[in-house]
């Protein structure tokens, strides 16, 4: 028997589409649950914008999945959570994931010769939120940012020869630095992890913070006895400030059959 909590859906939001990677993580891991994804794809970069807007905007979305009844937040952009998570976790009481923690942690873990880059927004970077969570590491921390590439994203670009000569220019600083693990520290870049990679070479771990942030999500749920279990159809929600056609347009082409019945939602 679960909880009547446990029937609720997770809550995850995003500045834009990069969270969509977060959210199909989390369906691999725990297909029976139910979920509600926020993308504030009328406002997204936030990475440019100063933090006390991001800070903003980010709590304004995550007010409104709260109204809608989760059991759980998920703010899967590094970004909103540089910005947020303290305000975030005085704020509401249901638990909170987040993605920044997870990934540097699991880098920590992973680095062969402590030599690790990330590669994140503007504001992820003047936050020093990965610094931070790396502070009782050991491990030198790189940082890169890569301001074109959520542009990209959310354009539904993720091949070509301008990304590749864009990403070419950030990304050699860091292979001169030597590192030998990258977090993709905004979670719109697994979508971009083919170029990534391709530069960087195999010898250099990627790690996802959607991936760790999904297994996060799950020791989270599992810990509080608030899994749902299987036996019903979940319903997934999928919401933007923007356009709901071309929310369902370029996420169903980014993430395959995966986004479908897009609502729009007003939050000024
Ligand atoms: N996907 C967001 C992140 O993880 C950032 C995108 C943006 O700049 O809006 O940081």
């Amino acid at each position: 028997m679960t909880s009547a909590a446990a029937q609720l859906p997770i809550g995850i939001f995003d500045s834009g589409f990069g969270g969509l990677t977060v959210a199909r993580a989390i369906v691999d891991l725990l297909p029976h649950e139910e979920i509600v994804y926020l993308g504030d794809t009328a406002r997204t970069p936030y990475g440019p914008r100063p933090i006390a807007e991001v800070r903003e905007y980010t709590l304004q979305c995550l007010d409104w999945l709260i109204e809608q009844g989760v059991k759980i937040l998920v703010i899967a952009c590094n970004t909103g959570s540089s910005a947020a998570l303290r305000d975030a976790r005085e704020r509401y009481h249901v638990p909170i994931v987040e993605v920044i923690l997870p990934a540097a942690r699991k880098a920590a873990a992973t680095s062969r010769d402590r030599q690790v880059g990330v590669i994140c927004t503007q504001a992820t970077a003047t936050s020093r939120s990965y610094n931070d969570a790396l502070v009782a590491s050991p491990v030198h921390l790189v940082t890169q940012v890569c301001p074109l590439f959520v542009p990209f994203v959310e354009e539904g670009i993720t091949t070509g020869d301008a990304l590749m000569a864009v990403a070419e220019e950030y990304l050699n600083p860091l292979k001169q630095q030597q590192v030998d693990t990258l977090i993709l520290g905004c979670t719109h870049y697994p979508l971009l992890s083919g170029v990534i990679s391709y530069i960087m070479g195999d010898e250099v771990t990627l790690v996802s913070s959607a991936d760790e942030c999904a297994r996060a999500t799950f020791a989270t749920l599992q810990r509080l006895g608030l899994l749902r279990e299987g036996g019903h159809r979940p319903s997934r929600r999928f919401v933007t400030t923007g356009d709901p056609a071309r929310f369902e347009g370029l996420g169903s082409r980014l993430m395959g059959g995966f986004v479908s019945g897009v609502q729009q939602v007003g939050l000024d």
